[in-house]
């Protein structure tokens, strides 16, 4: 039975809803009770809005490769433990990381309203897409939010030049009065490693200081990179925030820590086995939230007055040009790399779907 062309390009572009309600219908055929596979496909395409286009849609194909094999639960049945009011502890009975997230952001959020502060860690989850998103979850409750997570090993520890560390993210999101919010979400590699997956199957090079060989050299070849290790940003400090990932969402969190995650790509033995680490904390709790509105935007303003240095337009603050393309390819659609519109094709076709992509 064929369905629907479920994804028409505007132009060159493909409209974001018309995507979303695609990738949703994928995921609902790959076993996805209906409201899973609407969290699922908003996180996806808030990416590709976003221009995160490495933790976008390209995504799909592993996931459903994942849910087919039976590695990540279709119909998990998630648990909460709390041994102390403001923190618990949710077991994610390996579902996917889009649904362990909004869960653990979600408990995280609960306990925030009523004490001010949330902190969940969650275990036995997968795979979760941008850590930002997740974060950014807490702004429209007037919290401040963090979403921490390890991720498969692919980055060298600090004077190493084996991995053990992933290129584990870091989000913290803050409410920034009428401004987009700030929003410090960054890879703890130099680049994330979707970036090279991505340089590898669009035959481009990457930059050097990305990674190493795999007999240590530097490398701008991303197939070789993608054999040997990613470099930590800024040296022992990239290293330090990745091990610290490590410890929040691995060891304190009870899951898989120091090498253990399972690639998502490549190993398909058994669950990947992620963890990860969630705030919430009301900003009201220390001073009534439009006063910290307006302290916010000031800080901004100075930032965004300064001249900008030779080859920059303008000065932006993190999150701000997520906010910016979002925006952009809210009103003009997403393009979609060829790659990605065959990869989607292809598994579209395989449910009996048909998309235009
Ligand atoms: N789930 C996982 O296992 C995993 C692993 C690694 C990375 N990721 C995700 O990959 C994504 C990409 O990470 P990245 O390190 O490549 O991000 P990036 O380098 O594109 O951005 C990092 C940060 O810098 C800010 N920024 C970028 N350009 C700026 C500018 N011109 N002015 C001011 N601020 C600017 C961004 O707003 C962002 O907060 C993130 O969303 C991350 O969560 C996920």
């Amino acid at each position: 039975m064929m369905g629907e062309a479920a994804v028409a390009p505007t132009g060159a572009q493909v409209d974001a809803e018309r995507l979303r309600a695609f990738v949703a219908e994928v995921f609902r055929h790959a076993g996805l009770e209906a409201a899973a596979a609407d969290i699922v496909a908003d996180s996806l395409v808030w990416a590709d809005l976003a221009g995160v286009d490495t933790h976008g849609v390209a995504r799909v194909p592993s996931y459903v490769e994942r849910l087919r094999k039976k590695l990540v639960n279709a119909a998990p049945r998630m648990s909460v433990e709390s041994r102390m009011p403001f923190a618990a502890s949710l077991d994610g009975d390996n579902a996917m990381g889009a649904l362990v997230a909004e869960r653990a952001m979600r408990e995280a959020l609960e306990r925030a309203r009523i004490l001010g502060i949330g902190v969940v860690v969650a275990r036995r989850s997968n795979h979760f897409g941008t850590a930002g998103y997740w974060a950014r979850k807490a702004v429209s409750e007037g919290c401040i939010g963090i979403c921490i997570s390890p991720a498969s090993k692919s980055l060298a520890p600090f004077g190493s030049k084996a991995p053990l560390f992933g290129t584990n993210p870091f989000a913290v999101a803050v409410p920034a009065g009428a401004r987009a919010p700030w929003v410090m979400d960054l890879a703890t590699s130099v680049a994330a490693r979707g970036h090279i997956r991505l340089a590898a199957r669009e035959a481009r090079s990457i930059p050097e200081g990305w990674a190493l060989d795999r007999d240590g050299h530097p490398t701008t070849d991303a197939a070789r990179a993608l054999e040997g290790v990613m470099l930590p940003f800024a040296g022992p400090k990239g290293s330090a925030l990745s091990m610290l990932a490590d410890i929040l969402g691995g060891v304190l969190a009870g899951a898989a820590f120091g090498g253990e995650i399972r690639d998502m790509n490549t190993d398909f033995s058994a669950p990947q086995e992620v963890g990860h680490f969630f705030m919430a904390m009301r900003v009201d709790a220390f001073m009534p939230a439009a006063e910290f509105a307006a302290r916010m935007t000031q800080l901004i303003d100075r930032v965004k007055a300064l001249p900008p240095a030779a080859g920059f337009d303008a000065v932006m603050y993190p999150g701000e040009p997520e906010a910016r393309r979002s925006a952009e390819r809210r009103e003009k659609g997403i393009a979609l790399s060829v790659a990605t519109r065959a990869a989607l094709a292809k598994v579209a076709g395989e449910f009996g779907l048909v998309a235009s992509v």
